[in-house]
């Protein structure tokens, strides 16, 4: 563990994608899911799940790309004072004012393996607020990054976004946080550059089988789980998005407590207290349930 600092992000805020058909993948995220857009615009699709202005950024491309993460600065951060620090770290920031409906101002960084991050402090309030149909899940949670770039990608969220490392599967998925969650991103080292999949939080247990009798009608099969994964122990299940990005509802993920250095304890803890550490490969579903869908590969 190379964190040495408090991190200076709270959230993932959102995500960017391109997407080979706006209208289809608009009306999946908003009537399947539940996001509300809050804006549109020159060929891009703003949606929030119900707080802040928007946690999904939708833009037509030729094919599928993965185009930004955004992440929230702590309160009080000065901009002018980040975006020194960034240069200090050896990037190249750039300053840009309402590049985005909402954010006022934000500073982008590419990041090793052409990793675009956005940095803001202030972003406007959904005024439509949380959805009433569709799955509408409680919040953006984490991201998982494929990257053949994966130990300086690590070491830029964790040397100078200060994110704490809280476990890995086989060296290959790295998973970091910059809140209480077990994690925030994922960074999974292979010769690819692309999301492996967005992941939302769901109010409750129960919620997954509205989640999957709804992802059902839509023509969306769950392709994996619900279970309980062993990094983490969320409860998760995974589908595809109508580009085929993979999205995983969950909830009951562990709670990291950095002053501890574990997790607070769950009776379905392997270890007490149960700290960060790496998992074997086969370990993915604590339940021992089979499925057909490498969720590895897919
Ligand atoms: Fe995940």
């Amino acid at each position: 563990m190379s964190q040495t600092f408090d991190p200076r992000v709270f959230q993932l805020g959102y995500v960017g994608l391109g997407v080979t058909d706006l209208s289809r993948t608009r009306d999946y995220y908003a009537s399947t899911m539940g996001l509300v857009e809050t804006a549109r615009g020159d060929g891009a699709s703003f949606l929030s799940v119900g707080a802040e202005h928007h946690n999904l950024v939708l833009q037509q491309a030729d094919e599928k790309t993965f185009l930004h993460q955004g992440y929230q600065l702590n309160a009080g951060t000065d901009l002018a004072d980040f975006t020194r620090g960034a240069e200090a770290f050896g990037l190249a920031p750039t300053r840009k004012s309402d590049a985005h409906p909402g954010i006022p101002e934000l500073v982008e960084i590419e990041a090793p393996g052409g990793n675009v991050f956005q940095f803001y402090t202030e972003i406007a309030v959904a005024e439509q607020g949380y959805s009433r149909s569709g799955i509408s899940p409680m919040r953006l949670g984490h991201l998982a990054v494929v990257t053949p770039e994966a130990a300086r990608l690590r070491k830029f969220y964790e040397d100078f976004l200060g994110f704490h490392y809280t476990d890995d599967i086989g060296g290959v998925a790295t998973f970091l946080t910059c809140n209480r969650d077990h994690h925030v991103v994922n960074v999974v080292g292979l010769p690819e550059s692309r999301v492996h999949h967005i992941a939302f939080e769901l109010y409750n247990n129960a919620h997954h089988s509205t989640a999957c009798d709804i992802l059902a009608r839509a023509g969306k099969p769950t392709l994996w789980g619900p279970a309980r994964h062993y990094s983490g122990h969320n409860l998760a299940g995974y589908h595809y998005d109508p580009d085929q990005v993979m999205i995983e509802l969950y909830t009951e993920m562990d709670i990291y407590v950095p002053a501890a250095g574990a997790f607070e304890p769950r009776p379905w803890h392997e270890e007490n207290p149960q700290r960060p550490m790496s998992w074997k490969p086969e370990q993915m579903t604590q339940w021992e349930t089979s499925f057909e869908f490498d969720l590895v590969t897919a």
